[in-house]
């Protein structure tokens, strides 16, 4: 199969978010943070569109096909480094405020869609947590916030496509990228071939219902002589 990666366009955010429904169902984070019985599948896609509209302009998100089909296989988001002394951009700035009443409308719309508010911000302090502890390069990290591939396709080097359009870039600047994986088996061992190392656990705990996450951070490759 030959596969092809490109930055995501508006046109692919439906096939995007059809690979991160799909990859996510049965998801250790998924099942803690929402109530299933309550699960809001037309607030959810909203709440992914509005995330992919806002990625397009300000993160670094892929999509990857075959390259003889439309079908969008996987997709990446990443956000990208911003050295911690570095001022926020105005641009950003003012998109994190789109952001932010564009969610207030649609909760106002939908409801919370069976999200437990009271775990998404536990999850929230924990990861602030973890990224204090954890982010100390002056340069900033890669974040990979989700990379996800149909479960049709994994295993034939959909992830790996994906996750090397910004490796490669990390490389050549000299930066560090790191994420959170939600599973231990197999995702720890699928990041190690990428070339992250797990460095610490992260426990989000709901009064004893509680999970673990599984922070791992990836040294750029030095260039062969
Ligand atoms: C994790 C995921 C993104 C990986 O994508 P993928 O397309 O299946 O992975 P690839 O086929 O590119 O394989 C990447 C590497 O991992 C290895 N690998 C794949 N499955 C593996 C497994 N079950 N155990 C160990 N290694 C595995 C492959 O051999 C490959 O290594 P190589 O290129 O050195 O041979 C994908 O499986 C997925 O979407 N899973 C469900 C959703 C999810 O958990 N997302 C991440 C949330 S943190």
């Amino acid at each position: 199969m030959s596969l092809k990666v490109t930055r995501m366009t508006e046109a692919d955010i439906d096939g995007a978010i059809d690979t991160i429904h799909q990859a996510f169902k049965g998801d250790p984070y998924n099942e803690w943070v929402y109530d299933h019985s309550k699960f809001n599948p037309k607030r959810n896609r909203y709440s992914l569109r509005l995330r992919c509209l806002w990625g397009i302009s300000h993160g670094l998100f892929y999509v990857c096909r075959s390259s003889d089909s439309p079908k969008v296989l996987g997709t990446a988001m990443w956000m990208p480094p911003t050295p911690p002394s570095e001022p926020q951009s105005w641009s950003l700035y003012f998109s994190s405020w789109w952001l932010y009443f564009n969610q207030v409308y649609m909760n106002l719309t939908f409801g919370r869609g069976g999200l437990i508010t009271k775990r998404y911000w536990i999850w929230k302090a924990a990861q602030a947590q973890a990224q204090k502890e954890l982010w100390t390069s002056k340069t900033g990290y890669y974040f990979c916030n989700i990379v996800t591939v149909l479960p049709e396709a994994q295993g034939k080097g959909v992830g790996r496509a994906l996750m090397e359009e910004v490796l490669r870039e990390a490389d050549e600047r000299g930066i560090d990228c790191y994420l959170e994986s939600s599973r231990d088996v197999p995702n720890v061992a699928i990041y190690e071939k990428f070339g992250f190392e797990l460095v610490r656990e992260m426990d989000c705990d709901d009064e004893g219902d509680k999970i673990k996450l599984y922070c791992m951070i990836r040294k750029p490759k030095e260039e062969q002589p």
